[in-house]
């Protein structure tokens, strides 16, 4: 630039290129709170967006370049074209159809399969070295077909799953408690959406198992407490579908913590949709929620947390439930 000169006696740095590039297929209510959230975080160098419908795909991209005096320095690019996406590091999947009001994710699954023969391939085409994180519902059957349809190995596919419930339970428990959600612990598995799992066995606060620490505080529970609980976990995304249209804040910082624990290479424990087969007595090559660490290589390794007996038996009727789905799938 003429605008600077060169301080006498510098010279250029040697540096080692590093950036990253990040791409979301889907520019709806999901897809952009996703971008946006990356954005905010510094996660990125290089933002691509695509979607079919050209003109709202370019408003998208505009509006966000117009807050660039206020962001972290990034390239927002935005194409119909897939040679846009090319050399991405995560593919984000947000692309399809959404529940109306009282339907359940599952009802989606054939026109999201359909829309994904298209998406994959031509991600996997450009970004033949990507993750790809799957965000479409329904989030499990949908990670499946795109581990089929896209040829990479496993642990490069990872479905958005239950790191969402878990958040929304780590929230119930804390407003309950009255501290920070990030001080309770807890995971909920299997599948994104009605049959999930709560794993009562797991949940602590400041490092104390949640039962003892409602016996020391002499705060009355009953497991009927804890099944309401955890149906307000289920009920939640119906709950803001009815009021709101649909869901997208949660799921964006949701999206942006994975990213950024495969980006930066976090190795944080995260409940997302993986192959199941093996854990739990689950036989078939299901697509479900387990805590998975999440790093650079994407899924590094999923934990084989104990279970009790109740949480297995309610985690293999889960994957009962997945694994017919995946078996109707025409891919
Ligand atoms: P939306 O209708 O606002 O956006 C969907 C977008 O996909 C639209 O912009 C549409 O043009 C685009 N699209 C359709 N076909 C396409 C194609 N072939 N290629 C590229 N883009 C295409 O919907 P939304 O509210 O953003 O929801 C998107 C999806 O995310 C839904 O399936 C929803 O159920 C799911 N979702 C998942 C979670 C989760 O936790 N996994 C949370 C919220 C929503
Ligand atoms: C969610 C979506 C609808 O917010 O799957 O849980």
């Amino acid at each position: 630039s003429t605008l600077f000169k060169a301080i006498p006696g510098s010279s250029a740095p040697s540096l080692v290129k590093r950036t990253y590039k990040v791409t979301v297929v889907g520019v709806g209510n999901v897809g952009m709170a996703c971008a946006q959230t990356i954005l905010t975080q510094d996660l990125c160098d290089e933002i691509a967006l695509v979607d079919v419908v050209a003109d709202k795909l370019k408003g998208e991209m505009l509006d966000l370049k117009h807050a660039a005096a206020f962001l972290p320095r990034a390239t927002i690019l935005a194409d119909t074209d897939y040679k846009v996406t090319e050399g991405s590091d995560i593919c984000i999947v947000t692309a399809g159809a959404r529940q109306r009001e009282g339907e359940s994710r599952l009802a989606l699954v054939e026109k999201n399969v359909a829309l994904f023969k298209k998406i994959i391939p031509q991600l996997v085409k450009y970004s033949p070295e990507t993750t790809l994180l799957i965000i479409s519902n329904p989030v499990d059957a949908l990670t499946y077909v795109a581990l089929k349809l896209s040829g990479l190995p496993p642990n490069r596919v990872i479905g958005s799953g239950t790191n969402l419930d878990s958040s929304r339970f780590r929230w119930l428990l804390a407003d309950h408690l009255d501290v920070n959600a990030q001080n309770v612990h807890g995971y909920i598995v299997g599948e994104h959406g009605d049959s999930s799992v709560p794993l009562w066995s797991t949940v602590s606060i400041g490092g104390v198992p949640l039962i003892g620490y409602l016996k020391q505080n002499n705060i009355d529970y009953s497991t009927g407490t804890l099944k309401e609980l955890h149906r307000m976990v289920v009920d939640g995304a119906y709950e803001v579908i009815k009021l709101k249209g649909y869901t997208s804040w949660a799921i964006g910082y949701s999206v942006a913590s994975l990213v950024k624990s495969v980006l930066r290479d976090q190795r944080r424990i995260h409940p997302v949709s993986v192959c199941a087969q093996g854990f739990h007595g689950i036989e078939d090559e299901v697509y479900l929620s387990l805590p998975a660490e999440i790093g650079r290589a994407g899924i590094i390794g999923v934990m084989d947390s104990p279970l009790t007996d109740e949480e297995r038996e309610q985690l293999q009727k889960s994957a009962k439930t997945l694994s017919d789905i995946q078996q109707k799938l025409d891919i």
